[in-house]
């Protein structure tokens, strides 16, 4: 198979790559990137040595770009991760989220549409959800679940997550979606929680945990998440979504906590500080119709993955101290440096 993937020098795309490169020795994979912030060659070096890779630098909301890559390459199957991602910044500067995460998905399915892409692969969030109340955890989020959206962020997802069945519906484009949970592993960008603890806690700075810390994520290891994807593409049924998760539900504090324990640091560098607005409280995935019908479990315990993401940020600290020194130096400061202190605990 051609699977161009986009969003691939990023976090879970990225992965992605490499689980397809590690496991199918007949794939090719054609890896399209505009290269914001949060993109890295670096990433995907070892990639560039693979014949079957081909990396292409391009914005997906650029029709007239996206439009000659599809005309260059046979294409089996997309898999859309490229995004902004972060809710922070889609709180600070909504408008970039609409344009790539819906207009660079309507760009993507007019090229399937236009070149006769057999199938189109949406990776969407459980934030589509909303979120759910703390105090009922008999409670989850199911494909049934309405769209209730919280964040500019999970909104600009849920839109490209409603154009798609439109695009399946209208046109007969033959698409898929998931939605997983929050995901943590190797290459995750420093701005993301379980990165930022690690990264500040090596340096024994302050932890800024939002609000009270109870708010809950339900984790899971990003190769889970690969492997999902991987099995709906090539056994999901069109024209579904399919929720990715492993019951894996932790109060933010407590996975602070065990970062700061794995890596022998004190909890007196915990700061609580003023809470994210509209925050979700707590996101849990039902992942029973991704279970029954392709039988897909998750195969790392947050126990040991959470061990194995430590372990990467301790023998690849180059990847991430290039990033904390430049750009994402005035993002940290701009996010945080006013915030306040919120409660003490
Ligand atoms: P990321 O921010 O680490 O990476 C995003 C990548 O997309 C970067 O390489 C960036 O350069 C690229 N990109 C952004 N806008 C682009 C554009 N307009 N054109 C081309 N490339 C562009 O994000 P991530 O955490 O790897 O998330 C990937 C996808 O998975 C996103 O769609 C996100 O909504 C979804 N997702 C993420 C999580 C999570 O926990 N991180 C969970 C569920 C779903
Ligand atoms: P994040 O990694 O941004 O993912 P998402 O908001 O998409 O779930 O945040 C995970 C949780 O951690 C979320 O409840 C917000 C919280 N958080 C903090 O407490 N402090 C921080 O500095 C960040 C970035 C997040």
């Amino acid at each position: 198979m051609n699977i161009l993937v986009t969003g691939g020098a990023g976090f879970i795309g990225a992965n992605f790559v490499y689980y397809i490169l590690d496991n199918y020795s007949d794939d090719n994979v054609i890896c399209v990137d505009a290269l914001t912030y949060a993109g890295n060659m670096e990433t995907l070096s070892r990639a560039m040595e693979d014949k079957r890779f081909t990396f292409e630098k391009a914005d997906i909301s650029d029709r007239e770009a996206i439009y000659k890559i599809f005309g260059r390459h046979d294409i089996d199957v997309v898999v859309n991760f490229a995004a902004e991602s972060h809710v922070d910044r889609s709180i600070e500067n909504p408008e970039l989220f609409l344009r790539s995460n819906i207009l660079g998905t309507q760009v993507l399915m007019d090229a399937c549409l236009k070149f006769n892409v057999p199938r189109y692969h949406q990776v969407s969030t459980d934030e589509v959800y909303g979120d759910l109340p703390l105090d009922r955890p008999d409670l989850f989020f199911t494909e049934e679940t309405p769209i209730h959206t919280s964040s500019p962020y999970s909104a600009s997802k849920a839109s490209a997550d409603l154009l798609v069945q439109a695009y399946h519906r209208t046109y007969g484009l033959p698409v898929t979606i998931s939605r997983c949970s929050n995901n943590y592993g190797p290459y995750h960008f420093p701005e993301k929680m379980i990165p930022l603890m690690i990264t500040r806690a090596l340096a024994d700075e302050s932890l800024p945990v939002y609000g009270t810390g109870e708010n809950v994520r339900d984790w899971l290891y990003v190769e889970d998440h690969c492997s999902a994807i991987d099995l709906i593409i090539r056994k999901g049924r069109i024209g579904e979504v399919y929720n990715i998760g492993g019951h894996n539900e932790r109060a933010n504090i407590d996975v602070v906590k065990i970062i700061l324990r794995e890596l022998g640091k004190p909890e007196s560098l915990i700061t609580y500080v003023t809470d994210r607005k509209g925050h979700d409280l707590r996101y849990a995935i039902d992942p029973t119709k991704i279970h029954s019908e392709l039988g897909w479990l998750p195969a790392t315990k947050f126990e040991d993955g959470i061990k194995k993401t430590i372990k990467w940020y301790l023998d690849n600290r180059s990847w991430w101290e290039n990033i904390i020194s430049g750009e994402y130096a005035d993002y940290y400061k701009r996010m945080y440096e006013n915030r306040g202190e919120a409660k003490k605990q």
